[in-house]
């Protein structure tokens, strides 16, 4: 970052590294569950329920390389140990069933996971409202929110029920 642009966002930067690199960590283990369940799942909506799951999967690696790329716009380093990055999550589980063919156990994890990142990002939008001069991370971290709501919906159609 230049000059100009660190003396905008000197006065939160190290406060906003923290919540960033929060959001990374639960942006990985999404990563890392979600790959996981779109393998294992079994039956005969398996083929559906992995290829949405591969898919978000895909959305919350981006999520993660552009909250690490901002999170070094700022100054910051994102989180490097990776034994950091289920203590420092706000969503550090994605409680999926023993029984890889309960299909609808597995969308109700995931969606239980994207619900929590909602919050994550809603929480984080209403932070920089308070700061009120960071257009760059409110505009990556709204962007992130919508694809949330969109991966929230995406699952809540394909379990076809009331959740
Ligand atoms: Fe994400
Ligand atoms: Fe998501």
């Amino acid at each position: 970052m230049g000059k100009k642009a660190r003396e905008l966002v000197k006065d939160f930067a190290d406060e906003l590294i923290k919540l960033l690199n929060k959001a990374y960590a639960d942006e990985l283990i999404a990563v890392f569950y979600y790959k996981h369940a779109a393998k294992m799942a079994k039956g005969l909506n398996a083929p559906n329920v992995a290829s949405a799951l591969e898919k978000a999967a895909k959305d919350e690696e981006e999520h993660a390389d552009e909250l690490a790329e901002r999170i070094i716009q700022l100054g910051g380093e994102p989180i490097r140990d990776f034994s950091k990055i289920v203590p420092e999550a706000n969503c550090p589980k994605v409680d999926l069933p023993d029984d890889w063919s309960n299909l609808k156990a597995i969308l109700r994890a995931v969606i239980d996971a994207e619900r929590c990142a909602i919050d994550v990002y809603q929480k984080i939008i209403d932070w920089l409202k308070n700061v009120g001069r960071d257009p760059v991370t409110w505009h990556v971290v709204r962007h992130i929110m919508q694809e949330e709501m969109e991966h929230e919906e995406m699952f809540e159609t394909i379990l076809g029920e009331d959740y």
